[in-house]
């Protein structure tokens, strides 16, 4: 049987009747006359009280912070417990006494994620947990309403696809092997039976910089679409993306405000046809806002900050220098540029999306391999790929993590993944 929640009972329809919750206690104060508790469950906190005289009395004074209980008694409008409803415990059964918390106000990030176990029952750490939660959702019931099929990829792989230096070697036996940066290649060979395909799956990149936005180990959502050019795969993100924010919008409403998020940037999102943005414009932005930057610099953290900060929609940055992107995208004006977009998220957020169209030419394809000075041999299969009826195709990538960090607007993307991995951390 399901257990009852307390935001399924805290209300008039509950008001006078005898109900019973399991939970933790979020705090407690005693008094000589009274205990007061707040219990708490993964939907919310009630108010529950004990009076000296009352036969639980002497086991509510037991109670410390973060005990597990279950609580029964009835529940009473009262105006002054925080939600207007309190129970009069009448029945308690303890499961655990929990020893002293050792999380209290005010401990600094490096505390918090080496507790991050216990950490994770505060109720922020919940609320971001529930907007990620319906972000998974979302994200595969957008691709179910869109006629993808859900297709997976291997971890252990033999070669990069987003270049050499973030790739995390492993011993495979006796031979090197790498952990999967990208599902992308083997998409590409999955395509031409499936024609619309995606996945959600981790991926690895050994991020050696410590930033705000890069983790060792991250979720990411792919889709690869058969006959599709870079047009048709931006107005794809777009539609997923408004997908994602306009349910966490209806189903996160109590968690965002837990959170503190002010939602105008997210309904704009919703309401507004997102910025599109050739890779000059977007320079001349940045210089705009103080930067200093020439055409052919590459973006990171630093600088999608300062060109994202004051926006209020997300903005396609597109057809980038072929020299800044891997080998796979579709060069156009003779090898100068190609069709690629990265989706960047407004308030200061950045690229939460990397995509674009795929070189469909042998000739082309392995042009760009031998430029980019990576090891034919471990992309023959990829090349083969060009030789059996090639067809357009384009796809793309969202880092699952920050479009979390960035719709609940958090400080860091540690706090958007239950148990963070970073160049620091592996634990717990
Ligand atoms: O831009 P990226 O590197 O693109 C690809 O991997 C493509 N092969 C995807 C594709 O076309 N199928 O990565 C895609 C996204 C980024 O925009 C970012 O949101 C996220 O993945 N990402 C990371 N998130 C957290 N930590 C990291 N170290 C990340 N690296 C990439
Ligand atoms: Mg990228």
């Amino acid at each position: 049987m399901m257990d009852t929640w307390i935001k399924d009972v805290k209300n008039r329809e509950h008001a006078g009747k005898h109900i019973a919750l399991k939970g933790f206690v979020n705090s407690i104060r005693k008094g000589k006359n009274n205990v007061f508790l707040i219990l708490r469950d993964p939907s919310g906190t009630l108010q529950c009280v004990s009076h000296a005289g009352d036969p639980v009395f002497a086991d509510m004074n037991r109670l410390t912070r973060e005990s597990s209980v279950l609580v029964e008694g009835i529940l009473n409008e009262d105006e002054r417990a925080e939600g207007g409803y309190e129970v009069k415990v009448s029945g308690l059964k303890i499961y655990g006494i929990a020893e002293p918390f050792p999380i209290k106000k005010g401990h600094k990030k490096v505390f918090l994620f080496d507790n991050r176990h216990i950490w994770f029952r505060s109720r922020k750490v919940t609320a971001i947990m529930k907007v990620r939660s319906t972000v998974f959702e979302s994200i595969h019931d957008f691709f179910k309403h869109n006629d993808f099929y859900e297709i997976q990829s291997p971890s252990f792989v033999s070669g990069s696809v987003e270049g050499g230096s973030t790739l995390f070697q492993i011993e495979y036996f006796d031979k090197k092997a790498y952990l999967s940066q990208s599902w992308q290649l083997y998409a590409e060979a999955m395509v031409d039976s499936l024609w619309r395909i995606y996945t959600v799956a981790p991926s690895f990149r050994a991020e050696k910089s410590k930033t705000w936005r890069h983790l060792t180990e991250f979720w990411h959502a792919e889709a690869e679409v058969a006959f599709m050019d870079l047009d048709g795969i931006i107005k794809l993100e777009e539609e997923l993306i408004k997908h994602v924010v306009r349910n966490v919008l209806e189903k996160n409403e109590d968690d965002l405000k837990l959170l503190n998020r002010d939602t105008y940037v997210l309904k704009n999102t919703l309401e507004k046809p997102f910025l599109r943005m050739d890779y000059e414009s977007v320079i001349d932005m940045a210089n705009q806002n103080g930067l200093k930057l020439e055409y052919g610099a590459d973006l990171g953290s630093d600088e999608e900050r300062v060109i994202t900060q004051k926006l209020d929609l997300p903005v396609f940055a597109m057809r980038y220098p072929i020299e800044l992107k891997p080998f796979y995208h579709k060069p156009e004006d003779d090898f100068k540029h190609v069709l690629c977009n990265d989706l960047l998220a407004p308030e200061g957020y950045g690229e939460i999306i990397g995509g674009g169209q795929r070189i469909d030419d042998k000739d082309t394809l392995i042009r760009r391999i031998k430029e980019c000075g990576l090891d034919r041999s471990a992309y023959e299969w990829y090349i083969d790929l060009r030789k059996y009826g090639s067809i357009p195709h384009s796809g793309f990538g969202l880092g699952v993590d920050r479009l979390v960090m960035w719709i609940c607007k958090l400080p860091h993307i540690m706090y958007a993944v239950p148990f963070p991995r970073t160049l620091r951390r592996i634990n717990p």
